[in-house]
């Protein structure tokens, strides 16, 4: 039975072809999240809004609100579809810049894809624009790789607000389960 923190101690904490690891970038975003008083959703969204790395590194937002729509609420998953759009948007009115990264990554004139346009349009003006927008401001890009995983302080938050499956995550016959099971099998002959 495969809970979400064995995902976290295992395939998420693997680097593989990716520029990082998802599960110590994605601790050290909740903690700040934890550390500025977010609220507890928040700090959720944070801590899942990069698993969609574990499967595919384009289009992660996207994928990962996929992976874990049926275990948590609306709110979180349209948050994690929309970090990755946002990213490219600044927002001084939280503080937020254009990553430095990006520059190094796409380029100094970089314009982003019109369907990523699209969605930073749409998620604007949404009510739930201030939840996406919080995981861009809590995303952690000097974080330390080598830090130990601190689950444990996540444990309410998680146990409250995702809906872990009694058969495991991969194994609850959900619309999702392949994808999880693909994370951890990646080199499955079938
Ligand atoms: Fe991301
Ligand atoms: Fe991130």
């Amino acid at each position: 039975m495969k809970t979400l923190f064995d995902f976290f101690r295992g395939p998420f904490s693997q680097k593989g072809a990716l520029p990082f690891a998802p599960a110590p970038h994605m601790v050290q975003s909740a903690m700040r999240a934890l550390e500025s008083g977010a609220p507890e959703e928040t700090v959720l969204a944070c801590l899942l809004h990069d698993v969609g790395f574990a499967l595919h590194a384009p289009d992660h937002g996207y994928w990962g609100a996929q992976l874990v729509a049926p275990y948590v609420s609306g709110k979180v998953s349209w948050a994690i579809r929309h970090h990755q759009a946002l990213r490219f948007y600044p927002d001084p009115e939280v503080g937020y810049e254009y990553p430095e990264s990006y520059r190094k990554i796409f380029g100094p004139d970089y314009v982003p894809e019109p369907y990523i346009e699209q969605a930073y349009r749409e998620a604007r003006r949404h009510r739930w624009y201030m939840e996406a927008r919080l995981i861009t401001l809590h995303d952690e890009y000097s974080f330390d790789p080598s830090a130990p995983l601190a689950l444990e302080q996540f444990e309410d938050i998680v146990g409250r607000h995702f809906r872990q499956p009694r058969e495991g995550l991969g194994e609850d016959g959900s619309a999702v389960a392949h994808m999880w099971r693909t994370i951890a099998h990646p080199n499955r002959p079938l």
